[in-house]
């Protein structure tokens, strides 16, 4: 039995969603433990694209157990029109293939316009974050502000369901109409949960009871992380962030899990680096080096479509990942993005108050500058290469010295999209 943790270790889209549809060869059991569908999850089969941004990327596989534990916000719309698309691949679903958690949060259409309105506030009452507009922020601070609608509340009583609207309704009124906006009526918010409830009753249940009997029967599991650690909310580059604790740290409580279970962490990482949205990023490079690689590794959202801010690895803002998160290996994707690159830019520190520190100051950003070295590049198409040792020697050198600078082996190297396009060092559920 092993329990890993796929963590981001950067802003997002490290390649999450490829590795755990990878790994799910191994593994038998795949979650998702935060976020909702912000994240947008890519697994690539042959001329396919798929994008998951609830489903656990394990769901492409028919003998994986899907879970959606507690600690996410579900929009159930979102959900069923997801599994739709996945049970036309691959059969439909039943309870024993997918689990949704009883105390999982609800994201109603209230959630998606309190986002909106928060993000085009023009009387200075909000940080403008740009957010996938999805819900998840208010979603969450209504889990926080205890009105939450649970996925147990959709398939219990209909007096407690509309009693619980009520209040959620009443509380987001008054900032409703401070910006000349409709609040959406109730009695449509309680059928659509009803409808919901018809729809997904049989997948509700205890997951954190489900989990616990498969790591007992001795199953691997794979557990995925949405977003990266530089969006948690806790440890993030705050108030540039997601809602909830995208780091591996959310992990136990988002799945319902001890931490003594977890037998591993893997954090991804890119071969450079992207950001979506507003916030730090300090390796940024807004010149043509970013648009180059936002050509080359097709930089765009797959939630939104909106353009990756691209820039250099950034070893400093990885070191702090690599801690915070107990990081025991690293996967370190997209390294084909970086051919035809003959300079390689890496910031390596950050210089601080006359002196250079190894990890991103994260709260003192903007007095800190990134400290840069450069490693060669290389020119060969590298996409058709499955053995470390035969990637060029500048690229082979470039993976040596990301392990050297923090300290961890890379057990991946993913060189394409598809499955098939990944060098193996080490199988965290195998070696
Ligand atoms: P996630 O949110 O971490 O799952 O990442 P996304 O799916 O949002 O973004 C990663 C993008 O890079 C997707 O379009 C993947 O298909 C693609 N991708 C993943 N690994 C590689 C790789 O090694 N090379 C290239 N060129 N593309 C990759
Ligand atoms: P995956 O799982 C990249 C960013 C948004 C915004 C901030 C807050 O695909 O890596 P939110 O809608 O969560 O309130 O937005 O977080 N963000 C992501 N960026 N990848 C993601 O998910 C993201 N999910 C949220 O762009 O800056
Ligand atoms: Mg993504």
């Amino acid at each position: 039995m092993s329990v890993i943790v796929l963590t981001g270790l950067q802003w997002g889209d490290e390649g999450k969603g490829k590795l755990v549809d990878l790994l799910c060869e191994f593994a038998t059991v795949s979650v998702r433990f935060q976020g909702g569908n912000n994240a947008g999850h890519t697994v690539v089969l042959g001329d396919e694209k798929v994008i998951l941004n609830l489903l656990p990327s394990g769901s492409l596989r028919k003998n994986v157990r899907c879970i959606l534990a507690q600690g996410m916000v579900i929009d159930p719309s979102v959900l069923l029109a997801e599994m739709k698309r996945v049970e036309a691949g691959i059969g439909p679903f039943s309870p024993d293939r997918l689990a949704i958690a009883r105390r999982a949060h609800v994201i109603l259409p209230l959630h998606k316009q309190a986002d909106a309105l928060s993000e085009s506030a023009k009387d200075g009452s909000s940080v403008f974050i740009g957010t996938t507009l999805r819900g998840i922020g208010p979603a969450y601070q209504d889990k926080a502000g205890r009105r939450g609608i649970r996925m147990v509340d959709l398939v219990g009583s209909p007096e407690d369901l509309r009693s619980r609207l009520d209040v959620m309704h009443r509380y987001w009124a008054p900032q409703f109409e401070k910006h000349g906006q409709a609040l959406p009526d109730p009695s449509e918010a309680f059928e659509l949960c009803r409808t919901w409830g018809d729809a997904l009753a049989p997948y509700i249940a205890d997951t954190s009871l489900v989990l616990h009997s498969e790591i007992e029967r001795g199953s691997h599991v794979m557990l995925e992380g949405a977003q990266g650690t530089m969006l948690d909310i806790d440890h993030g580059t705050y108030p540039f962030v997601t809602s909830s604790n995208s780091c591996t740290l959310g992990a136990p409580a988002g799945a319902g899990l001890a931490p003594s279970r977890i037998s591993g962490v893997l954090g991804v990482t890119k071969a450079y680096c992207t950001r979506v949205g507003e916030g730090p990023f300090p390796s940024e490079d807004t010149g043509e080096m970013g648009e180059r690689m936002r050509r080359a590794g097709h930089e765009f959202g797959s939630t939104t479509g909106r353009p990756r801010r691209c820039g250099w690895l950034d070893i400093a803002a990885l070191r702090y990942a690599v801690r915070l998160n107990g990081v025991s290996y690293i996967a370190i994707t997209k390294l084909d993005v970086l051919t035809g690159i003959p300079e390689i830019k890496v910031c390596t520190g950050y210089a601080l108050d006359g002196e250079t520190v190894p990890e991103i100051p994260l709260d003192r950003i903007a007095d800190a500058t990134p400290v840069y070295e450069s490693v060669p590049g290389w020119e060969e198409d590298i996409t058709g290469i499955r053995d470390l040792h035969e990637l060029p020697v500048p690229a082979r050198r470039y993976i040596d010295k990301i392990e050297g600078w923090l300290g961890v082996p890379a057990c991946l190297v993913s060189v394409g999209p598809e499955r098939n396009e990944t060098i193996f060092v080490k199988n965290p559920f195998r070696d």
